[in-house]
């Protein structure tokens, strides 16, 4: 909902064009995309492989050896290495063909899916990683739709080919059907599993030979036939030739067309296949991916949109804040993405919705859990900047003479409640500080009952398994243990009306009042039926999914 695309070709810059300056040209070279996929798919394993591209890592497996199999790059927090899920998003940052590359890490768990919604605000474009041998994956289906609700570009890696894999017409189904979006395959698999031979290159017409890469710890060597060569149905094997001239003869016939527009528009999802762990298809991918993919899009903002070819000024939005990431630095972070001109660490900037300028300064970039201060940045980067509490998820920071904020972040509305007792009563303070600062970093939603006071808190989150890391980081991190106490509503409604009278207002029986953080009346619903009879009981009233800001 929040920007609007310019019509502009991606790649359609020549990188090094010496008319354009210096910023403009670092700004042309961003590519900052999100990657995104179900838990084991194989994400941790393809972004280790661009690193090894980008040179940034010099074997395969530094990153993510054997002996810390779960213990991805990614991995901050205890609880993520316990339940071998990744709760946070990181970010890296490599070179590669003359792009400077900034890979957005995601949780892989739908029940952070806003987290990753947010995080999709800050990227350009989104790779979905698929396990060949599955498909969209029930646990995943909501997680890639909000990829699908942003109106990015969309790029699948089907991933794993060098295991038994589904068959390839029925996989392309299944993202279509689950997601609504058009698949166009770039390239497409010569089996799979013990039989896997390669991918063949559609545009081409030639056969990339998977190649050995000592189990994907070296950068294969890319080894290409052309189809009708006489030596590929040698290589390949007959029956593998003869199965993938009819496999393409259907393909041809039915798969939509690549159409660059509708891949900007994020309608339709370029499609490649490949086998991160052994390291075959990934640079293949990552080559076409580069090209395809955009460079920093211009945002939306009160002033109307700020394209960051033109605006010189530095500006940025928060889309993200973490406290205590990290044991070693107790402290809070504020992601920001920058969206037009330079940053200079230790620069003044202003703080829209804080009305005030201010120094931005310890500007980090992070590298997993390692964090490298940096001293410059260009639109389309991801910085981390110290927060001393002052930021919200959403705020921009600009340089520009013109004050204008961007458009905000939409907040998704809880679908799961909680009441929540500490045990330990004496310690108040530590509970009140924890829970609202957990809150404010957008993992959960706090309100009140409506008519008790302060002691009664309830906890709204999107996806059950926030209450445990709520739980968990309480615990953790504020030394505050509670008990949470499920509540059967699963609907959400603020009132919208100005002069309500809760008192008199006539609900259902399985409705309850209750009020956020802003004093605001709100409703919690066992059943969306209840929502319209609630309605129609109380003539005029207005209900709403979201609470304004
Ligand atoms: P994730 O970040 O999406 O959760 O997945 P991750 O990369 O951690 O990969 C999950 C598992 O799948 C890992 O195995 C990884 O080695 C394996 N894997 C990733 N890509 C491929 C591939 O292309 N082919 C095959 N066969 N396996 C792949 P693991 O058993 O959890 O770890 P390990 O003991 O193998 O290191």
């Amino acid at each position: 909902p929040v920007r609007i695309r310019k019509n502009r070709p991606a790649g359609a810059w020549t990188i090094g064009d010496k008319h354009m300056s210096d910023i403009t040209n670092e700004i042309k070279k961003r590519r900052t995309f999100a990657i995104i996929s179900h838990p084991d798919a194989g994400k941790t394993t393809l972004t280790e492989k661009f690193l090894l591209y980008g040179g940034a890592i010099n074997q395969a497996g530094s990153v993510k050896g054997k002996a810390t199999a779960k213990h991805a790059v990614s991995d901050w927090m205890e609880i993520e290495k316990e339940r071998g899920i990744s709760v946070t998003s990181s970010v890296l940052q490599f070179n590669y063909g003359g792009y400077c590359i900034n890979i957005l890490d995601t949780p892989g768990h739908q029940d952070f899916s806003e987290d990753t919604y947010r995080t999709l605000m800050a990227a350009d474009s989104a790779v979905m990683v698929i396990d060949a041998s599955k498909g969209v994956e029930a646990q995943t289906r909501k997680l890639f739709k909000v990829c699908v609700m942003r109106h990015i570009p969309i790029f699948t890696f089907i991933n794993k080919m060098d295991r038994e894999a589904r068959d390839t017409f029925e996989l392309l189904d299944d993202i279509e059907k689950e997601l609504g979006i058009a698949t166009c395959p770039v390239n497409w698999p010569i089996g799979s599993g013990k039989a896997f031979k390669g991918v063949y290159d559609r545009a081409k017409k030639e056969v990339e030979l998977f190649s050995d890469t000592k189990k994907g710890t070296a950068m294969g060597e890319v080894q290409m036939v052309p189809i009708d060569a006489p030596e590929t149905e040698e290589l390949i094997g007959a029956d593998a030739k003869k199965i993938l001239a009819d496999e393409i003869e259907l393909l041809d016939g039915a798969s939509a067309e690549f159409d660059q527009e509708l891949v900007d528009k994020g309608q339709l999802s370029p499609v490649f296949f490949g086998s991160a762990l052994t390291n075959f298809g990934v640079e293949t991918f990552l080559k076409h991916f580069l090209k395809m993919t955009t460079s920093p899009l211009p945002r939306m903002s009160d002033k109307g949109e700020i394209d960051p070819m033109e605006e010189k000024d530095f500006s940025a939005f928060v889309f993200k804040i973490q406290a205590n990431m990290n044991k070693a630095h107790r402290d809070r972070i504020a992601f920001m993405r920058i969206c037009s001109g330079e940053f200079e660490a230790g620069m003044n900037v202003y703080h829209v919705q804080g009305g005030k300028e201010i120094r931005l300064s310890q500007p980090q970039q992070m590298m997993a859990s390692e964090r490298k201060m940096i001293t410059k940045a260009y639109g389309g980067d991801i910085i981390g900047v110290f927060d001393p509490g002052i930021f919200s998820i959403g705020d921009t920071l600009t340089t520009s003479k013109e004050k204008f904020a961007y458009e905000g972040i939409p907040t998704f509305a809880p679908e799961h409640f909680a009441r929540v007792r500490q045990v330990d009563t004496m310690k108040r303070k530590q509970f009140v500080k924890g829970i609202n600062q957990i809150a404010q970093e957008g993992a959960i939603q706090i309100f009140q009952e409506y008519n008790t006071g302060m002691e009664e808190i309830i906890v709204g989150v999107v996806g059950v398994l926030q209450f445990d890391v709520l739980k968990y980081r309480l615990n953790n991190e504020y030394n505050v243990e509670i008990r949470l106490e499920n509540l059967p509503y699963e609907y959400i409604r603020w009132i919208e009306n100005e002069d309500v009278d809760m008192d008199h207002l006539s609900g259902t029986s399985d409705m309850k009042k209750i009020k956020d953080l802003k004093d605001r009346p709100l409703l919690l619903f066992a059943h969306e039926w209840s929502i319209r009879m609630t309605e129609e009981r109380n003539k005029g009233l207005i209900l709403s999914e979201f609470g304004r800001s």
